[in-house]
């Protein structure tokens, strides 16, 4: 399949994984994308997971007719991109490997590879001509390994962006791009926003018109949108207006706290309020939920003088991603010593995370006291206090 320009889209789709990278669920499968680029020198931009390496050489070989590959540009050397660079190089004993100084010393750690005769490294700013297209390379690291690279061919405005840009699924509606693709992004790269953020200064002085990423849909249109994105979760800045409720509940008295929170804040015009139970609901899309809205409430119990498992877990992976939502109310409760309050600060701590000036503490149901609590609570969010 032509993209553009004689780069043709050689990548594969996966749905037989259930858990990529061994935690994110992929209902709607994964792609793993791969690029040759035919001019008068052939470069071929990252190779698949090995259980679909059979396939990607097949399609690299129709692309190809008789003409062999000169380069094999390896972007990014997790192994869902790499572990068919030993059968690309069986075959194609000629082809030069082009990569960062680090990715080499990988592929020798992961495969054993030597490639010291038919490697090339390169770094930032270092170009590659193919003939009508040239590569130049733009280092990016930790987006969202260190010896990550992304190149930009002049030729066709097109960036090969590595991971960043992609999402889980396959196929899906365009539109909703940024639901997966925020999902991908807070749970495998979000730690990284200051690096994604010296990544985009790059990126905008490029007049980029096509990206194309490893993972997810390739990206013609309205560019700007998607980088926009980036530029607003890099940096931590909600996107979304509303309110996003977590919660944990062991016999549902947490549970009518959120809903009659829920009622509270519909009845003072908030229209935009996502609700996660965090035990029956994929977590990563909390995660990212947490990170996109721009109010956010925590709700759970006291469970083992500690706060309930999902919710621990949740908080421990927004700590470990540098949360920083300046308007996080907490619901607590607790029928002989509610610390959740307590706990979730401490967890916090290190964190820029800012707490609404108000808290509701439930002593096992709700009450008219924490029923006030709750509508003082609904007031500060929807901005009436
Ligand atoms: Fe898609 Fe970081 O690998």
């Amino acid at each position: 399949m032509e993209i553009k320009d004689k780069i043709m889209y050689i990548g594969v789709n996966d749905r037989k994984t259930d858990l990529f990278e061994g935690q994110f669920s992929v209902p709607d499968g994964i792609s793993y994308n791969s690029y040759v680029i035919i001019d008068e020198k052939i470069a071929v931009c990252d190779t698949v997971d090995a259980k679909f390496g059979e396939e990607w050489l097949k399609k690299l070989k129709n692309e190809l007719g008789e003409r062999e590959p000169d380069y094999l540009i390896v972007h990014h050397m997790e192994p869902d991109h790499s572990s068919s660079i030993s059968a690309f190089c069986e075959l194609y004993k000629n082809a030069v490997v082009v990569s960062s100084k680090m990715s080499f010393v990988m592929m020798k750690q992961f495969y054993g590879l030597d490639l010291a005769k038919r490697q090339m490294t390169v770094g930032e700013g270092d170009t590659l001509s193919l003939g009508k297209h040239t590569l130049q390379f733009i280092s990016a690291p930790m987006v969202h390994w260190p010896e990550v690279m992304m190149s930009f061919d002049s030729h066709s405005h097109v960036l090969f962006s590595a991971d960043a840009f992609g999402k889980f699924g396959i196929g899906g509606d365009i539109e909703k791009w940024d639901e997966e693709a925020s999902r991908y992004y807070f749970g495998i790269v979000g730690k990284f926003g200051a690096h994604v953020q010296a990544l985009l200064k790059k990126v905008d002085k490029l007049k980029i018109k096509t990206i194309c990423p490893l993972h997810g849909p390739i990206l013609d249109k309205n560019v700007s949108k998607y980088i926009d994105y980036y530029k607003k979760w890099s940096s931590y800045t909600p996107d979304k207006d509303g309110v996003f409720i977590a919660y944990s509940s062991v016999y549902g008295n947490t549970k009518n706290a959120v809903e009659y929170l829920y009622e509270c804040l519909k009845q003072r015009g908030v229209s935009d309020i996502v609700i996660r139970d965090l035990a029956r609901h994929d977590i990563y899309e909390s995660v990212a939920l947490a990170f996109r809205y721009k109010s956010v409430v925590l709700a759970t119990t006291t469970y083992n003088t500690g706060i309930f498992p999902c919710m621990h877990t949740f908080v421990s992976y927004l700590a470990e991603r540098g949360f920083s939502s300046e308007r996080v109310g907490i619901i607590e409760n607790g029928t002989w010593a509610p610390t959740c309050e307590r706990i979730i600060k401490e967890m916090l701590s290190k964190t820029k995370t800012q707490f609404l000036p108000c808290k509701v503490s439930i002593l096992s149901a709700l009450n008219e006291s924490s029923r006030e609590q709750i509508q003082t609570m609904a007031d500060v969010l929807a901005e009436k206090k």
